[in-house]
């Protein structure tokens, strides 16, 4: 039998307390329409300051490592636009929180919200190399934009763990992918920024032109009929944002269908991200779980992905979902570490966005509030202090 690669596991984490857009609509006056069905957004995950994109990640991948054990993982590959250092890799710090081998090695992945997708295919080819070994990849990221612009209603927070092997249990990812970079500046964070800076409307036509850059590319290299995919997963910013991409895809195709057909080909992979929001590197692989969590038996169904990243790069490819997938999935988990979070009012989350870690080298002690697994506990030396909860 030929071998296949692909994901074997999948769990996510999100933040302590969630932000509802009712509350954000209340008080900004914006008419709540707007974020439900003009964006398609509920709620966002908003950080606890204890809580941070290790602490995320190394909660996304505990459940992982406690149903596989740490043996056959020889690397931990962590994508991510919100970075804490411009040296370490956060995969070092998750690595030591979920006590993995010291034979293993960590390195951290930009290019925004593409990163996890790089991630994946990196790991993809590391276990066509070895197929007794498995890579932990982890996407993770807290989206912040700045009080009052557009932008303050697509933020949110999340990470999502996979490991990725061969003879995969949820999903094969299939090749040829379709790739496309365009040097654009539609969303950028320079180092001294904590809030992104962003040209929204640029943002959305540079997505679309992604998706049909990434789309000729795929077709060009002998990937699927269009009219073969049984849902579409997409980098979801807002959700709204994957039913335009979506759209745009079926007239650059020629995919016919209802508006509601093509809605439906797309509505199951947003149900996680309408109410944490956008979590740039998470995003569509939160949109992945929400897909197999919430969809019929989807055994054998081919599904598309597309994974955009600002600046930009996009890459469009195909994965089957395998017999037997509903056997490892972590619905109610997943369902319960959305119900944990505290819902916040508008003065607290407010009071959140503009808390900033102390930078003067001292000791700081960080109090307690996250109920997540790991927490950060406080700085030291200009050293992060993390702590199992
Ligand atoms: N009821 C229903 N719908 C309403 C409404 C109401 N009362 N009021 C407005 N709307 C609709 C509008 O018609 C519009 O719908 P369409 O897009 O279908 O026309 C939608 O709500 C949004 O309205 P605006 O376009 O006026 O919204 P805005 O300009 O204030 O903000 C945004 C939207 C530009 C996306 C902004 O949230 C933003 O800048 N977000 C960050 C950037 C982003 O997410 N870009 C996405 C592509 S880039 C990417 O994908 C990478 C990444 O992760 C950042």
């Amino acid at each position: 039998m030929t071998e296949t690669y692909g994901i074997h596991d999948l769990s996510f984490a999100t933040s302590h307390y969630v932000l509802t857009h009712q509350v954000l609509a209340d008080e900004t006056g914006v008419e709540v329409g707007k974020y439900h069905r003009g964006i398609g957004q509920d709620a966002m995950s908003i950080a606890a300051p204890d809580e941070d994109i290790v602490t995320m990640a190394a909660a996304a991948a505990r459940p992982i490592i406690d149903r596989h054990g740490p043996d056959d993982i020889r690397t931990v590959l962590l994508a991510t636009e919100t970075s804490i250092d411009q040296s370490k890799s956060a995969g070092v710090y998750v690595s030591s929180l979920l006590g993995l081998p010291a034979a293993t090695r960590a390195v951290e992945l930009k290019q925004a919200c593409y990163s996890g997708t790089a991630a994946l295919q990196f790991a993809l080819a590391l276990v066509h190399l070895d197929p007794s070994q498995r890579v932990l990849v982890i996407t993770t990221d807290i989206a912040k934009y700045e009080l009052g612009s557009a932008g303050e209603a697509t933020q949110g927070a999340a990470a999502v763990a996979m490991l990725v092997g061969a003879d995969p249990a949820l999903l094969r990812i299939e090749r040829p992918s379709g790739l496309y970079t365009a040097d654009i500046m539609d969303f950028w964070r320079p180092n001294y920024r904590t809030a992104a800076l962003v040209d929204g409307q640029a943002s959305i036509t540079a997505y679309l032109q992604a998706v049909e850059g990434a789309w000729k590319d795929y077709t060009e290299r002998g990937g699927r009929d269009v009219r073969e995919f049984t849902a579409f997963c997409y980098h979801q910013p807002f959700t709204k944002m994957a039913h335009k991409g979506h759209r745009h895809l079926a007239t650059c195709t020629g995919l016919e269908g209802s508006d509601e057909e093509l809605r439906a080909a797309v509505v199951p992979t947003t149900h996680y991200n309408r109410v944490v929001g956008n979590s740039y590197t998470a995003s569509m692989y939160l949109g992945l779980a929400s897909l197999l969590d919430h969809s019929a038996d989807l055994t054998d169904a081919p599904i598309a992905f597309f994974s955009y990243g600002s600046g930009c790069v996009a890459e469009f490819f195909g994965g089957t979902v395998v017999p037997g997938y509903r056997n490892h999935l972590r619905t109610s988990a997943h369902t319960a570490t959305l119900q944990r979070r505290r819902p916040i009012d508008f003065a607290r989350y407010r009071e959140l966005h503009d808390r900033e870690l102390p930078r003067d080298g001292g000791d700081h002690e960080i109090p307690r509030e996250t109920a997540a697994p790991y927490r950060l506990a406080g700085l030291s030396h200009h050293r992060r202090i993390y702590e199992s909860n």
